[in-house]
């Protein structure tokens, strides 16, 4: 996630809104717009509600939930990434079933009664208080609903980059779960470290291990 004329910037609108509009590939993406793996396997099977997904980039996630039939909330701190993930949803009619939300999630407050709330790769080279956040989402969470948080193990070692090397070490699924002091009432479902293949942009093949919390909210 590399590029060297955001290094200086520490605003997390501003570093977001800059890595959106300067670093994109040839398809104006800066991400590959599939569903993350993670997301597809914890997902597939659950029976399409409302979901609120934190974090949500350019929409991979989210236009993959709402082709499945869920209702989406995508909140981003870019609205170029959420332009992005508006126009792919306007080009495959999910237009009516995605809510694109620009805010900071540092401040913002979620309604409730979401079926799933996920967070996949919320991580940031800048200010980015993600426990409190992720415990805003837990509150967010139906009876019956769940949970999903995805995030790296490990940062890709081919994203050599003086993102990581200030970035505060990433948490283990068990210390995901601690921090989000879950009271009586709720099931952990999945906590994991799962390897993915993967392909770096620069052709390297890579094996990364996400992380991946699932708990549900008690019905
Ligand atoms: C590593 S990207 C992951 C994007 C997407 N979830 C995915 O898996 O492709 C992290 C995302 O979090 C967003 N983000 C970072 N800090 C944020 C904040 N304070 N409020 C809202 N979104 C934020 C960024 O704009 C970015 O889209």
């Amino acid at each position: 996630m590399g590029n060297e004329t955001d290094d200086a910037i520490t605003d997390p609108a501003e570093f977001w809104e800059a890595r959106y509009t300067t670093t994109r590939d040839e398809n104006g993406r800066v991400w590959s717009g599939r569903v993350n793996a993670a997301v597809e396997r914890e997902v597939t099977g659950l029976a399409p509600g409302r979901a609120l997904e934190l974090g949500s980039g350019e929409g991979g996630d989210a236009l993959w939930l709402a082709a499945r039939g869920w209702r989406v909330t995508a909140v981003d701190i870019s609205a170029t990434a959420l332009a992005v993930g508006a126009q792919t949803a306007a080009r495959d009619g999910l237009a009516d079933r995605i809510r694109w939300v620009q805010a900071d999630l540092a401040t913002w407050q979620p309604d409730t009664g979401y079926n799933l709330v996920t967070a996949a790769f919320l991580h940031s080279p800048v200010e980015l208080p993600r426990e409190g956040i992720l415990r805003r989402a837990a509150a967010a969470v139906a009876p019956g609903g769940r949970l999903l948080v995805v995030g790296h193990g490990e940062f890709p070692s081919a994203a050599k980059h003086a993102d990581h090397d200030d970035a505060p070490p990433l948490p283990t699924p068990d210390e995901v779960l601690a921090a989000l002091e879950l009271p009586e009432g709720w099931t952990v479902e999945t906590n994991a470290v799962v390897g993915r293949a993967v392909t770096w942009r620069d052709g390297t093949d890579l094996e990364l291990d996400d992380t991946v919390l699932r708990v549900r909210r008690d019905g």
